[in-house]
């Protein structure tokens, strides 16, 4: 079979997720670690880009190469490290779209200089026009540090016309997401949103996607404990019990949770990790707690604690405890790469709009307007179904 190459250009690639994906696509490459936690890495028939015709490219706000940022990040394994630290070295990021606006607490000097607001589009477009002539395709993943929740009411995100008349009036309500959205599905290249930050999902960004026939997909990864909620809630009501209160907590010592420690940032993730229950189960969980802390000594290896209140039959009360003890970037890292593979097979296909059949990936699955599903069962159904169908043409 003929060799492709795709390219994933990465918003945030100097982050403990970016630096780990590149890393983990060396490895692979190298032969030094096999597929363990790529959940796609069984569908050879579908067509899917191979791990090894991956390339990386990206932005971040720390201009570092990606060799010193991995370290920073303590990742991986020492011997991890040495086996990929060339590759890593020899990545480093183009200058990011930053705005204190949007998130405040994560400096950088890696900096587009600010022009107007189609200046800063032009540069994020030639960036990916100079990565896309390298490459067979390309494909936009935002993992960048989530920013303060953006106004989605705002009319100007409601209408094509009414969010490019604000991009000529250089409006302070555009976030730095939804310039690299608008720049990558501009240049007809898919963009996966990984993080909690309004980005491709506002209407005038989805009415983008379908004139320019480009695949788009979000948010917010799904990697430990909603995963883990996504699971066990849907056993839950399949059993009648009913679940009387549902508290979350995780602490985490990353960067991911420094920028979360900011109260604005903090909103956009308790948004997108409190919407799965209510979905799931049919009915309202009025004490569904969800909270986040950051706790420096963990680093990324992050813990997450559940308590789930239910009763049963005769209303008699029982509890269940959960404690993941995960690594952030271990079980995000994988899930970016297989949206990655996904986009650009659904391009390939000529599928354009939101793809829905990516939930599984995802804390808050993009629609195309119905209620997304939630059921983590159902989400893996959904995907099985479009890559074996996909496979079969
Ligand atoms: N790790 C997980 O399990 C997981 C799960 C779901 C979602 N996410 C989301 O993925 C994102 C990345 O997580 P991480 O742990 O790698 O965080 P991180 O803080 O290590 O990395 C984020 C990177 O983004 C860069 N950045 C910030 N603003 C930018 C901008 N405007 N343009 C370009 N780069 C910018 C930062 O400099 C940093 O290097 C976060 O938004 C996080 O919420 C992570």
């Amino acid at each position: 079979m003929q060799k492709r190459r795709l390219g994933i250009a990465v918003v945030g690639l100097g982050g403990a997720v970016g630096t780990t994906m590149v890393a983990g696509i060396e490895l692979l490459k190298k032969g030094v670690i096999d597929t363990a936690g790529l959940p796609l890495a069984g569908f050879k028939e579908a067509d899917l880009a191979d791990y090894s015709d991956i390339v990386f490219a990206g932005w971040d706000l720390s201009g570092v190469h990606l060799a010193k940022a991995a370290e920073v990040h303590d990742v991986l394994t020492h011997k991890q490290f040495v086996a990929a630290e060339d590759a890593l070295r020899r990545i480093k990021p183009w200058p990011a779209v930053g705005n204190d606006k949007f998130l405040s607490n994560i400096e950088g000097e890696n900096r587009i200089t600010r022009g107007s607001h189609r200046e800063t589009i032009e540069k994020i477009r030639s960036d990916l026009k100079s990565f896309a002539n390298e490459c067979d395709s390309v494909v936009v993943i935002n993992l960048a540090s989530t920013e303060k929740l953006a106004a989605e009411g705002n009319e100007i995100f409601n209408s094509l016309a009414d969010f490019e008349a604000a991009l000529d009036d250089n409006s302070p309500d555009i976030s730095p997401a939804m310039f690299y959205a608008y720049a990558a599905i501009s240049e007809k290249i898919p963009f996966g949103n990984f993080t909690p930050s309004v980005a491709a999902d506002i209407p005038a960004l989805i009415e983008l996607a379908g004139k320019n026939n480009v695949p788009i997909a979000g948010k917010d990864g799904k990697t430990g404990q909603t995963f883990i909620k996504t699971v066990l809630a849907p056993a839950l009501r399949s059993r009648a019990l009913k679940v009387d209160g549902w508290y979350s907590t995780n602490i985490l010592g990353n960067r991911d949770g420094l920028a979360l420690s900011n109260e604005d940032s903090l909103a956009s993730k308790v948004k997108t990790k409190s919407s799965v229950l209510e979905d799931i189960l049919g009915y309202p969980v009025e004490d569904h707690i969800v909270d986040i802390r950051y706790y420096r000594p963990r680093g990324d290896n992050k813990e997450a604690w559940d308590n789930i209140d239910i009763s049963g039959f005769l209303g008699q009360p029982m509890q269940i405890k959960v404690n993941f003890l995960c690594k952030d970037s271990i079980l995000a890292a994988p899930l970016a790469i297989e949206i990655a593979r996904c986009l650009d097979l659904a391009k390939r296909r000529g599928q354009c709009g939101v793809q829905e059949q990516l939930s599984v990936f995802f804390k808050l699955p993009m629609t195309n307007g119905e209620r997304p599903e939630q059921a983590f069962h159902k989400q893996e159904e959904m995907l099985r179904e479009w890559l074996n169908h996909v496979s079969k043409r």
